[in-house]
């Protein structure tokens, strides 16, 4: 068990096109997903990807919430491994919603994305796997395999306006104030935010 260091905006390594595991039954690749994993735990994160922990491969680590798992397709074990994912998005619905990421900490941002898409995978036991994924699992999908490619959100973001920081959280503030539904821990934000209700219709 190891937890590692996390790599933050601007370096370089979060800036790659990963490379392709090779072999995912390879002990290595087990031991790194273990990592991640106890690296989620620590910091408290839903996922990360292996070039965040500064390996510049396609592997990523994240967890199943209930929220999740309302919104797939099918059913998944709490922890899930992608080795080599493979994303087809659906040109339908988009969705917007709010992100933060393990590398860009401090700061939270509007996103939108394909509401629904199509997985292919490796698990580690070099299995192939397809996943149907829809709302919110899918744009963390989205996050996590945007991490493999070299792009953080604020390079999907159209309106810079809504990066902001999490201590000055105004416009996520108004969304929860308009019903729109956010992710706990953005939740939690708002709640501790002194400036609510000197800023605040409600
Ligand atoms: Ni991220």
């Amino acid at each position: 068990m190891a937890i590692r260091e996390i790599a933050q905006m601007g370096n370089p390594i979060l800036y790659r096109n990963a490379a392709a595991v090779a072999d995912p039954t390879d002990p290595e690749i087990a031991r790194l997903a273990e990592d991640m994993k106890d690296t989620l735990i620590h910091v408290g994160g839903s996922g990360i990807a292996a070039p965040q922990v500064y390996e510049s491969l396609r592997l990523v680590v994240y967890r199943v919430s209930a929220r999740l798992i309302e919104d797939a397709a099918v059913e998944v074990d709490p922890w899930v491994v992608l080795v080599n994912p493979v994303l087809t998005l659906d040109a339908g619905e988009t969705l917007t919603g709010w992100e933060r990421c393990l590398s860009i900490p401090g700061l939270h941002g509007k996103v939108s994305r394909p509401g629904s898409l199509t997985m292919t995978y490796q698990n580690l036991q070099g299995t192939e796997i397809t996943l149907a994924a829809q709302g919110a699992l899918a744009t963390l999908l989205q996050h996590e395999c945007d991490h493999l490619d070299g792009v953080l959100y604020p390079m999907r973001m159209t309106d810079l306006s809504k990066l902001e920081f999490n201590a000055e959280p105004g416009h996520l503030a108004q969304d929860i104030a308009d019903g729109v539904k956010v992710w706990p821990v953005l939740q939690d934000l708002v709640d501790a935010w002194p400036g609510r209700s000197r800023w605040l219709d409600e």
